[in-house]
C-alpha cells in the first residue's frame, strides 16, 4: 500500500489535466479488468463481473488534485494564478508548484501585503525563476511535496484522492470473483464540483453507487469535538456530510460487512465538503448512495497524512462488499 501511495501521489494530475495518472491508473488495473474504457472527461471506467449479472455497482474515486492556473505572467517571470479547487492561501505561501512540463515555480506574495490581514491569494505570484521559463498563460501545475513514510502513517500531497484511488485499485485485486456487475471509476474533476461523477454516473446508470474518498479528522490538537473522526480507527462510513445525506440502506450494508468480516470502521458526520457521492445520487432519477472515507489530516494542503491501515481496511471492506449480494 505504501509503495502504491507513494507512486500514486507523485504523479501531477489536476482537475482537467488528468491524462498522467490515468495512464499509470490503467497500467496498473489491466490484468484485473473485464474491460477498460475513457469516456469524453477522461473518467477511466473499469468493469469486474459479467455484464447483467446481480446489481449494476458504480465505485468512484477521483484521480484529479487541486491546483493552479497561470492566468498572467510578467516580463521578470512572475505569474498571477487561479485556484484550481480548494486551495488555501495559507497553504501556499512559500510551497511549490510543479508544472506539467517539469518546471518548478515558488509560492510568494507582494512585499506590501499586509501580514496582519488575511491572506489572499490575489497578493501571491508564482516566481518562475526569470524570464526564461517556457510557461504560458492557462498552463496548469500541482503542489511539489515528496512522500515521506512514518511507519504507520504517510504524507504527501494528492492523498485527497489518491487514497482512494490506491484502495480501489487494491480492492480489484483483492477481488477475484464478483456476484455483481461492478465499475471501477477513476473520475476527473471532482475538486471543482464532481464532473467527472457526473458524467460516469448517467452513463453507468447503476443501481448503487459508493465513492471513496478522503475526510477530515478530529484528532489534532484543539479540534472541536464535532468531528468524531481519528487516524488509524479504520475507514469512516459516511453518514452525512455537506452535500449528501447517505442512504441508509447502504450505510447499514457498509457496517454489517465490516462486522461480519471484523474490519475496524468509524461512523462520520462530515459537517462541510462532499464527494462524487453527492453526484451519483443525484443521477438521473436518484440512486442509493453513500461512501467510505479514509480520515486525512491537513486536507488541501501540500502535507497531507493518512494512516496506511485504514486504506487496507478500507480495500479489505469493499472487497468484502462486492463479494457478497447486496442486501437490498
Ligand atoms: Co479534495
Ligand atoms: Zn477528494
Amino acid at each position: 500500500m505504501k509503495r502504491l501511495l507513494q507512486q500514486l501521489t507523485q504523479i501531477p494530475g489536476p482537475s482537467g489535466y488528468e491524462h498522467q495518472i490515468r495512464e499509470a491508473v490503467r497500467e496498473m488495473v489491466a490484468p484485473h479488468a473485464d474491460e477498460i474504457t475513457t469516456d469524453a472527461l477522461g473518467n477511466l471506467i473499469v468493469r469486474k463481473g459479467k455484464v447483467g449479472q446481480g446489481k449494476r455497482i458504480m465505485l468512484a474515486a477521483h484521480m484529479d488534485e487541486i491546483g493552479v492556473m497561470v492566468s498572467h505572467i510578467d516580463e521578470n517571470g512572475f505569474a498571477r494564478f487561479a485556484p484550481i479547487g480548494g486551495v488555501r492561501p495559507a497553504y501556499c505561501l512559500g510551497g511549490r508548484v510543479r508544472f506539467l512540463n517539469g518546471r518548478v515555480g515558488v509560492i510568494n506574495q507582494e512585499k506590501t501585503a499586509d501580514p496582519a490581514k488575511t491572506l489572499s491569494l490575489d497578493q501571491m505570484f508564482i516566481d518562475l525563476g526569470g524570464a526564461d521559463h517556457g510557461i504560458k498563460v492557462g498552463d496548469v501545475a500541482a503542489f511539489d511535496r515528496t512522500f515521506a513514510d512514518l511507519g504507520d502513517r504517510v504524507v504527501s500531497k494528492a492523498l485527497d484522492d489518491r487514497v482512494g484511488v490506491a484502495v480501489l485499485i487494491r480492492a480489484l485485486r483483492q477481488l477475484e470473483s464478483t456476484p455483481h456487475e461492478v465499475y471501477f471509476v477513476f473520475s476527473v474533476q471532482e475538486e471543482v464540483g464532481v464532473r467527472g461523477a457526473t458524467t460516469a454516473a448517467f452513463r453507468l446508470a447503476p443501481d448503487v453507487g459508493i465513492a471513496v474518498d478522503v475526510t477530515g479528522w478530529g484528532d489534532t490538537p484543539n479540534v472541536p469535538p464535532m468531528v468524531d473522526v481519528a487516524l488509524g480507527k479504520g475507514p469512516a462510513i459516511k453518514i452525512r456530510d455537506g452535500g449528501m445525506l447517505a442512504d441508509p440502506r447502504v450505510v447499514d450494508w457498509m457496517i454489517s460487512t465490516a462486522e461480519k468480516a471484523k474490519i475496524p470502521y468509524q461512523r462520520e458526520v462530515l459537517l462541510a465538503g462532499s464527494t462524487d457521492a453527492r453526484a451519483i445520487q443525484l443521477s438521473r432519477a436518484g440512486v442509493p448512495a453513500g461512501t467510505i472515507s479514509i480520515p486525512c489530516r491537513y486536507v488541501h494542503s501540500p502535507s497531507e497524512m493518512v494512516d496506511v491501515h485504514d486504506a487496507e481496511n478500507a480495500a479489505a471492506l469493499l472487497a468484502a462488499m462486492l463479494s457478497r449480494e447486496v442486501p437490498f
